[in-house]
């Protein structure tokens, strides 16, 4: 198929996130594959992870009339750069490779604009995932929490038997990224959808609001007091040195096991986080593409089609920790972690329960986004501020856009 659309060679620029060990890995494969077909690769790349200063430095190439070929967008921000008229059209290279026909709907609805494809997906990550260091648990004579009670009771062992309960990174995205997990498992996912995606003011102000806060809240005392300003990946690497017992995080973690020669259900644990197992926060990273002409179009055409490929898909996936997006992939090379996560999607699209992820941009407007993500933070890093005051701060940062 791709033959039909041969490129001729040119310079793909392209912006992403992806600077830590298990994401480099990722988008190096990329790269390879590209430059396998002739085109020169312009790596792009803005450390910090979730994408904010990767999003603020694109802001800054796009205004000033320099946009890359493609940079990672995802969620509802697609459709705010639409509304701006800078991203290409790729119906051609979706009609020849059948994107409609090996796309989820709900995947392929977000990729396009006004009808249009201007995107291209490469992964589904699952968010709420616990990670647990299993020899930390059996030192500490612990169990893997299923409920956030339980939670607490195996974290008070973590933390006697002189081990750091949880390991966490106190940056906005993180902090969002823990909440949004507690809230889920407090809550469950009817209220999940009310609260994060209808913004409905009344399951904002409601009690299991305020209950979700205060459980997220009691997690604090099981982090170090090193945890301001950590990198994710660095949070993981304590769980993978035995220096703390666990870690929420998305299946990017994953990556970093991977990228470490940890070994799935053996030196490492990947669960449902507590209470939450029955429903999937899903996280979809795709390229959109910047309007270009001649040979950097021909190129950027061929970095779509590439991205789509089930080769591509295959590999990328193995090291990024999450799954592929296309459907009907031969997941046999994944590991365990890869194919509960597979099966966990369908299975949740069928019962409804598979929601998307407010703290990854898959939900909100970036600014409803983003005053959320403030209060959050604001919450977890005042010890005055309760719960009820922080339920009144989101219940404004709803009316935000
Ligand atoms: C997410 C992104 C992932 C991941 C993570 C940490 O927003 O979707 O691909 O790598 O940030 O950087």
């Amino acid at each position: 198929m791709t033959v039909a659309l041969a490129a001729k060679a040119g310079e793909v620029e392209v912006l992403h996130w992806w600077t830590s060990g298990g994401e480099a890995k990722a988008a190096a494969e990329l790269k390879k594959m590209m430059q396998s077909k002739g085109h020169t690769w312009k790596d792009f790349a803005v450390a910090g992870g979730g994408g904010d200063n990767a999003m603020t430095v694109l802001k800054s190439r796009v205004v000033s009339g320099n946009p890359p070929a493609a940079a990672q967008i995802k969620g509802p921000a697609i459709q705010e750069w639409g509304d701006e008229g800078v991203l290409a059209n790729l119906d051609d290279v979706a009609q020849a490779e059948r994107w409609d026909q090996v796309l989820p709907k709900v995947v392929a609805d977000v990729m396009k604009y006004k009808g249009h494809y201007v995107a291209a997906p490469v992964n589904v990550h699952r968010v709420n995932w616990l990670w647990a260091n299993p020899e930390v648990f059996k030192k500490a004579g612990a169990k893997i929490p299923t409920t956030w009670k339980e939670f607490g009771e195996s974290a008070e062992k973590l933390q006697k038997a002189g081990f750091i309960p949880l390991a966490h990174g106190g940056q906005a995205w993180q902090d969002a990224t823990v909440f949004e997990a507690v809230a889920l498992g407090v809550g469950g996912p009817e209220f999940y959808k009310k609260a994060f995606i209808q913004l409905d003011q009344g399951t904002i102000k409601s009690a299991k609001m305020e209950e979700a806060l205060s459980t997220y809240k009691s997690l604090k005392k099981y982090t170090d007091k090193n945890a301001p300003g950590r990198d994710w990946n660095l949070a993981t690497a304590m769980v993978i040195q035995g220096k703390a017992g666990m870690q929420i995080m998305g299946d990017w973690a994953k990556g970093e096991f991977l990228a470490a020669g940890k070994v799935p259900g053996k030196d490492f644990i990947c669960t449902a986080a507590p209470g939450t197992s029955n429903a999937y926060t899903f996280n979809i990273d795709s390229f959109a593409m910047f309007k270009l002409t001649g040979d950097a179009a021909k190129a950027q055409k061929d970095l779509a089609a590439t991205i789509m490929s089930p080769a591509f898909q295959e590999v990328f996936n193995l090291n990024k920790g999450s799954i592929p997006a296309r459907l009907n992939m031969d997941m046999s090379k994944f590991d365990d972690c890869g194919k509960q996560s597979s099966k966990d999607f369908v299975a949740t699209a069928k019962s409804n329960t598979l929601v998307p992820s407010w703290a990854h941009g898959m939900a909100m407007h970036s600014a409803t986004q983003g005053a959320f993500q403030d209060t959050i933070s604001q919450f977890w890093n005042t010890d005055s501020m309760t719960a009820k005051q922080a339920v009144e701060k989101l219940a404004a940062a709803a009316k935000v856009q």
